[in-house]
């Protein structure tokens, strides 16, 4: 029931769903109208502004994975899709004390392909304004600075990180906690727009992989090994990065996205690599595998205690307000439950510069 709400909203939402699991977020995505739910006990209904593409989520969650935490898609009667988002508070239910209606949140979970959202107090985040790049700060962010600065930190000043797919969205958000922290960054991605943007903010060596050899300009460049690489591709990316990583080198293993379902059946690698569990065994059961004095880190969230996120995410938030943090949001542009489904599919491409986002 609610306490407060905003006058004049609409009787029905519009949402993502999907009603069975399948081989892609389109053959899965529906458009389901249903009646604009009060919020209940602690609870607060949100219209969504900006909802964020994510790497991993969409790609797992529509196909209920049987070794992710979406495999309960596989027997489910309907799940909702959506992992982040940003927007405007219209109802507060009993017992919310930090959220009145009209404040700006953003919130992370399951849902935000909507045009309103009933969530709890608990998984919203106030901000200044409901934006395309407070999305951009809400995960992709949040997951770079821990991992960076909790898991396999912090950072030294000189060390030399390595970031892959670093013009993505949590790629570039590793690249510039890197660089603040005072490390020297190489920077791999696949195109030009995106090296020249990671070499504007200042990067140290751009590899463009479609152009140089990793292995290669690793080998000879950085013979002392890179000190901390932040790696969400996989593959034999993976493998030339873990080949030159340094005597005590650690790697935050943040993804793997070329070996994905989208690219490889769902029936998973038969083996590992270089010595490492298979890539979605090591991401997620979150293992941590010691090779010499290595370490990679399956889970990059493992550093950080649950009641530590909410600073790591205002410092970000600071630092994006201070200007000394940029939030990067691709410029193509994508709007409405209609058009979800070619956002995720336009990120899968590799195209994006930055955080591909849809506004509601
Ligand atoms: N652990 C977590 O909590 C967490 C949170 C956020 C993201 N992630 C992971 O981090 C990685 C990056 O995710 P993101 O959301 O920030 O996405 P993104 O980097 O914005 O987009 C994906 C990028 O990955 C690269 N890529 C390489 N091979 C690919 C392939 N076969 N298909 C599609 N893309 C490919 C492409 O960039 P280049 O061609 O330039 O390399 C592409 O632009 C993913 O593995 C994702 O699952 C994990």
């Amino acid at each position: 029931m609610a306490n407060s709400t905003e006058t004049c909203l609409p009787a029905t939402l519009r949402r993502l769903i999907g009603r069975k699991v399948g081989p892609s977020f389109r053959s899965v995505a529906e458009i389901e109208e249903v009646p604009l739910e009060q919020p209940g006990h602690d609870q607060v209904l949100l219209r969504i502004a900006y909802a964020g593409v994510n790497g991993g989520c969409e790609t797992f969650r529509c196909r209920g994975s049987s070794y992710t935490p979406f495999a309960a898609n596989q027997k489910a009667e309907k799940f909702v899709l959506g992992a982040e988002a940003s927007g405007t508070v219209v109802a507060v239910g009993e017992g919310v004390e930090t959220l009145k209606v009209g404040d700006a949140v953003t919130c992370s979970g399951s849902g935000g392909f909507a045009e309103y959202i009933t969530t709890s107090q608990r998984s919203c985040f106030p901000v200044k304004e409901a934006s395309a790049e407070a999305v951009v700060l809400t995960l992709s962010g949040l997951t770079a600075a821990v991992a960076l600065k909790a898991t396999g930190g912090p950072l030294k000043a000189g060390e030399r990180a390595l970031v892959t797919a670093a013009g993505g969205a949590t790629g570039h958000m590793g690249v510039q906690l890197a660089l603040l922290a005072g490390c020297h960054v190489v920077a791999v991605c696949g195109s030009e727009a995106k090296a020249k943007r990671l070499r504007d903010l200042g990067v140290h060596r751009v590899i463009n992989y479609r152009e140089e050899d990793v292995g290669e300009v690793l080998r000879s460049e950085y013979p002392e090994g890179i000190d901390v690489a932040y790696e969400g591709v996989g593959g034999p990316l993976r493998d030339a990065v873990l080949d030159n990583l340094s005597k005590r080198g650690r790697m935050l293993v943040v993804g793997y996205i070329s070996e994905y379902p989208h690219v490889k059946p769902d029936d998973g690698e038969a083996e590992g690599r270089r010595g490492l569990p298979p890539a979605q065994e090591l991401f997620w059961q979150g293992k941590t595998v010691h090779i010499g004095d290595q370490t990679v880190y399956g889970n990059v969230w493992s550093g950080a205690k649950r009641q530590d996120i909410p600073a790591f995410r205002r410092e970000l938030f600071d630092l994006h307000e201070e200007g000394r943090l940029q939030a990067w949001v691709d410029s193509r542009r994508f709007h409405g439950v209609e058009q979800v489904s070619d956002a995720i599919e336009y990120m899968l491409t590799g195209q994006a510069v930055g955080k591909v986002i849809v506004s509601f």
